[in-house]
């Protein structure tokens, strides 16, 4: 069984989906072991501890440096044998070398068409406010491995929503997490616990034979 941590920041809705998923038996070979915010008032905690999970506050603010944050984080992970990190709408930036110690062992959850409207600056309701107005007609959410570029690493699962005329990001948001993101989490977690994920030059390749 692998440990799966998960980071967050704020409502949860992503952790929720995966806690689901899990009740369900739907995270093959995987268990949710910890969950770490960097915001102590996330309602993220409280669906933890709804589940039994055990939860930790990390506050980036809280540390002299990004070096001593970075060791307190990995010294977390390490603490509770952390397999895979998934980051479920976690707001603070992730250092290279945390990246570098957890190699495509971090995912994260974008809520657009990744290339599209990502990279730094994009994140939250921002996704959804530049989607509406580019004018796009087709959004979504995107699964991938994170690497040192800001939404640039190699990307797990895709799926997309139709955007409607009447959209505000809000409507936009809540669609796209109840259409894909909530599916979309579990499914690539689920597929990474059972070491279906594999990637050649920089590309996932999904093995279905195993
Ligand atoms: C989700 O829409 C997620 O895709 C987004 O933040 C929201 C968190 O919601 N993440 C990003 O924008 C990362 N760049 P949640 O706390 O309810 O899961």
């Amino acid at each position: 069984m692998l440990k799966i941590a998960v980071l967050v920041s704020g409502g949860g809705t992503n952790l929720q989906a995966l806690i689901n998923a899990s009740k369900k038996g739907e995270i093959v070979n995987g268990e949710i072991a910890l969950v770490i915010s960097s915001n102590p008032d996330a309602f993220a905690l409280e669906r933890a501890n709804r589940a039994g999970i055990p939860s930790k506050i990390l506050i980036r603010k809280q540390y002299a440096s990004m070096r001593k944050y970075d060791d307190a984080l990995i010294e977390l992970l390490k603490q509770f044998q952390i397999d895979l990190v998934v980051l479920a709408g976690f707001m603070t930036i992730i250092s290279d070398r945390v990246i570098r110690t957890y190699c495509y062992r971090i995912i994260n959850i974008h809520p657009s068409l990744i290339p599209a409207f990502s990279g730094e600056g994009f994140y939250g309701l921002h996704v959804h406010k530049a989607a509406l107005d580019r004018g796009v007609k087709v959004t979504g959410a995107t699964v991938h491995f994170v690497n040192e570029i800001c939404d640039g690493g190699p990307i797990i699962l895709q799926e997309s929503v139709a955007v409607m005329e009447d959209d505000t990001p809000e409507t936009l948001q809540k669609r796209v997490m109840e259409e894909v993101e909530w599916k979309l989490l579990p499914k690539a977690v689920s597929l990474f616990c059972q070491g279906k994920l594999e990637i050649h030059n920089e590309r996932v390749i999904i093995k279905t034979n195993v």
